[in-house]
């Protein structure tokens, strides 16, 4: 038998995770280390830390479970950070998982009976929930409860079995797919914003100790300015920046070094990267600056929908470069400017 044959069936033999314990390569390890531990670490977000703080203040002196958390934004802004925070904060044990995992009712209803008073839930990508494991969401959510079904047929018998008081916190980069049932059941809702200059240099500075990286504050600045206002890619630029530093240079990201390091990853000075530049270009090119549709981008590009609309509109619409009207996608005049077009001498109507 072919090795690979093998291992894909040891894989198979292997029973579905559908809560967390992943293996992790070196990236995501440093990623982890580097992550905030307390609220008082947590860089940005002002509002929602503030809101946060007060809810898990007042939660901690009844003695209760903190109300049920929504976090939404997009992807790399600290969701996942927050949720660990949480439970750090009102020192409780914390399960994760996520909504693609759970195929069936059982799976959620399985982690949902095991969980302790207080204990944190963390399920990021609530919006991909099945509609039938979604609904074991709503009782177990309001009333800390699920309904087993026992037997089959018309003898089936629903039995009703209590849940400790848990708190869900469910992440999602789509806040427009969350049913209203479901959101409706979240006592605190926050959007998790693109973070300021400001905030990423302190995150990079924060980060650079913690790995024993010498960077100066050209380094960082050009880091900040391209990471696309995100954490997590600050943090990746600023591991591919050391290495770059280690190997081309004398250790230490200065703003040359950054510069040349980013260049080389196809990073450009707005933090714009190759499937950007692409999207754009199609746009701008091929497309006439548009309307276009989000299904016609997605083919041109070979890129799935979901990762267009959660992935890269959302940077591109921040700093102004895309607008999406009701009929597609339309390149904005800064867009022109930015990728030296001639603007078009009639703009295309939006509406
Ligand atoms: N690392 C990633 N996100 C962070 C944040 N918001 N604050 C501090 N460090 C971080």
């Amino acid at each position: 038998m072919a090795d690979g044959t093998a291992k894909r069936m040891m894989q198979q033999r292997e029973p579905r995770r559908i809560v967390s314990g992943a293996t992790f390569d070196e990236d995501a390890r440093i990623d982890l280390s580097v992550r905030p531990k307390r609220l008082d670490e947590y860089i940005g977000q002002k509002r929602v830390k503030e809101n946060v703080q007060i809810a898990i203040d007042a939660a901690r002196s009844r003695n209760e479970a903190l109300d049920h958390v929504l976090l939404y934004g997009p992807p790399g802004l600290g969701k996942t950070t927050l949720a660990q925070i949480i439970a750090n904060e009102l020192n409780v044990p914390i399960k994760t998982s996520s909504g693609p995992l759970l195929e069936r009712k059982g799976d959620l209803t399985a982690i949902l009976t095991a969980l302790e008073k207080k204990e944190v839930f963390f399920l990021d990508e609530i919006h991909r929930l099945q509609p039938a494991v979604e609904e074991v969401l709503y009782p177990a959510m309001e009333d800390f409860r699920v309904d087993l079904i026992i037997g089959q047929g018309p003898g089936a018998r629903i039995h009703p079995f209590p849940l400790s008081h848990f708190t869900l916190v469910g992440a999602t980069t789509r806040a427009g797919l969350i049913t209203a049932p479901l959101r409706s059941r979240f006592g605190i809702v926050h959007r998790l914003d693109f973070y300021e200059p400001a905030d990423l240099l302190i995150i990079l500075h924060r980060s650079a100790k913690i790995l024993n990286i010498e960077m100066d504050e050209g380094g960082a600045e050009e880091i900040a300015g391209r990471c696309r206002g995100t954490p997590r890619i600050a943090n990746r630029l600023l591991r591919r920046s050391r290495d770059f530093a280690e190997v081309r240079a004398a250790g230490r990201i200065t703003r040359a070094v950054a510069q040349e390091a980013l260049q080389m990853l196809g990073v450009d000075e707005k933090g714009l990267d190759e499937v950007d530049r692409n999207l754009m270009l199609a746009l701008l090119d091929k497309y006439g600056g548009g309307p276009v549709g989000l299904g016609t981008l997605s083919a041109a590009l070979a890129e799935e929908e979901d990762a267009i609309e959660e992935m890269y509109e959302p940077y591109l619409m921040q700093i102004g470069m895309i607008d999406r009207t009701p009929r597609g996608r339309v390149a904005t005049p800064r867009a022109y400017e930015y990728f030296g077009r001639d603007l078009p001498k009639r703009q295309p109507r939006l509406f």
